[in-house]
């Protein structure tokens, strides 16, 4: 299947910024924007800026995604969200995974794949976040490092469920350090997911796979990244806080 095929995504991941009222004012000054896109465009948001954020894109093409999910349905889990909250409220798309997650709260392939099967079966839509972190990429592992993740991520996931998933590549040591990785690591990487996806389900199935690259991607380096092969769309931090960056690297998407 060629790239045209697969679906363009640029996401924002807002991590933890804004507050609902200025979740609104942001959206509002995006949407204008990015009107005429072809590709598709998320906004992952804090829960708590779920509402509000949901309330300023309707009726635009910017979807909504929550950062995080639960596995469970409910119970007690102090401080956790479920994935029937999240569809409850209309929330379209889920981070899971995140190097931020996996860094700082304990994050492991087991739990990020008990939350992927679970956001699949409450018809939430995954972006399962993989990658290397800098002393792994120096020791030359990042292969298996990223075939295990896919590997465990993915685990029971079945080609039917694939259909809903967007993995983010995401070089750790890219991400919020201005350090990008240049457009053909980006490439290397996604395209060894891509085989890694064939050797799990078919080359169909992988083919249709959305592979975003994400770690310090702007206004000035979209164009690059998003010309390669294997590179289908994007998942920002940073920028995706400025509605011009993020309306641009959107632009970049829509060639
Ligand atoms: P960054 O973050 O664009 O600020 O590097 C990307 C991410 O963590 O998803």
């Amino acid at each position: 299947m060629d790239k045209a095929k697969r679906k363009a995504i640029i996401a924002g991941n807002w991590k933890m910024n804004k507050t609902p009222s200025e979740a609104k004012a942001l959206l509002s000054e995006i949407a204008p924007l990015v009107r005429d896109a072809d590709c598709e465009i998320i906004a992952c948001v804090p829960y708590v800026d779920l509402a509000a954020a949901l309330e300023a894109t309707a009726g635009t093409n910017i979807k909504i995604g929550a950062e995080n999910c639960h596995w469970a349905e409910s119970g007690a889990f102090t401080g956790e969200i479920s994935t029937g909250m999240l569809r409850e409220i209309g929330a379209e798309y889920v981070v899971l995974g995140h190097s931020e997650r996996r860094q700082y709260f304990g994050e492991t392939d087991e739990t990020v794949n008990k939350r992927t099967k679970a956001a699949l079966a409450a018809g939430l839509k995954p972006i399962v976040c993989v990658g290397e972190l800098l002393w792994e990429r120096e020791c030359n592992i990042t292969e298996e490092v990223i075939a295990r993740q896919i590997k465990l991520d993915l685990w029971r996931v079945s080609e039917e469920e694939l259909k809903n998933v967007v993995i983010a590549y995401e070089p750790v040591w890219a991400i919020g350090t201005g350090k990008t990785a240049t457009a053909d690591q980006a490439e290397e990487v996604c395209a060894f997911i891509r085989a890694q996806l064939v050797k799990l389900y078919n080359q169909s199935a992988a083919d249709a796979v959305t592979i975003q690259y994400g770690g310090s991607m702007n206004d000035g380096n979209a164009d690059e990244l998003l010309s390669k092969t294997n590179v289908d769309g994007g998942l920002i931090g940073g920028a995706s806080l400025v509605a011009t960056k993020f309306a641009a690297i959107v632009k970049a998407a829509s060639k």
